[in-house]
């Protein structure tokens, strides 16, 4: 049985003192959770959610990082840089960073094996567009972006990577994928490691995100594909990102 994971994704959200309100609020709401419970935090965040967190059970995630281990390379942040701040989970490959920062399936496969190396849990987002879904061609390509991403990973390794199908028209908009359109693509991604990975398959925890919410989170989470949820909007407010992490009570 696959351990269930919630992992927020505040994406550019909260200053630091708002960050530490968020999560003093958070703490009593998912202190009894049944599922590993995640907070994807901007880095200028680090510090304070991690002094406030400490103790809990809610672990500390990144939003991106950097390849490779230091050098010149302006503005980024490294694994280790990750590490000593306590983070343990980083999101890697969301489509907003695809879309916007020019992000590729060859250099999602690079954090990749970097925050493994590091003793990181990769979160790794893959998800097609509304055209994509349109013309067909799903299937194909979250397998292609899993693959790519997993390349140069023992199955061993890949059995501890989180994945995150998000469809990309479903995420910000209040479209949900249906619950079945959800557990046959991520059955679809599991599928796909198989054949490279054979059984590690079974281990692996594939999220759902996009516009997940209070309302749709049980019906979701009650598919068998469906592992856990990546969430951004509703994980900005401590009682419905905790109504998520306690889809199961
Ligand atoms: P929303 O939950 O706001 O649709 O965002 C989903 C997402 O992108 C999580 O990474």
């Amino acid at each position: 049985m696959r351990k269930p994971i919630i992992a927020g994704n505040w994406k550019m959200n909260k200053t630091p003192s708002e960050a530490k309100a968020l999560v003093t609020e958070l703490i009593p709401l998912v202190k009894d959770a049944n599922c590993d419970v995640v907070v994807g935090v901007p880095a200028v965040n680090f510090a304070a959610v991690a002094e406030v967190i400490k103790g809990t059970n809610i672990k500390l995630g990144a939003q991106n990082m950097h390849w490779k281990e230091s050098g010149a390379y302006t503005g980024e942040l490294s694994a280790a840089m990750l590490k000593e701040c306590g983070v343990e989970y980083v999101i890697l490959g969301h489509s907003e960073r695809r879309q916007y920062f020019g992000e590729t399936d060859a250099t999602v496969n690079l954090r990749t094996l970097a925050a493994v190396k590091a003793g990181l849990t990769p979160i790794i987002c893959v998800g097609e567009k509304k055209e994509e879904r349109e013309a067909g061609y799903t299937n194909a390509l979250v397998a292609y972006q899993t693959l790519i991403a997993l390349t140069g990973l023992t199955a061993e390794q890949v059995k501890n990577v989180v994945i995150a199908y998000e469809p990309v028209w479903a995420i910000g908009t209040g479209l949900t994928a249906t619950d079945e359109q959800a557990n046959e693509t991520i059955g679809v991604i599991r599928a796909a490691i198989r054949g490279v990975y054979g059984d590690a398959a079974d281990e692996v925890r594939i999220q759902y995100g996009g516009s997940m919410n209070p309302k749709n989170c049980k019906g979701l989470m009650a598919q068998p594909e469906i592992d856990g949820g990546l969430i951004g909007g509703a994980s900005l407010k401590a009682p419905d990102f905790a109504q998520v992490v306690n889809f199961d009570k």
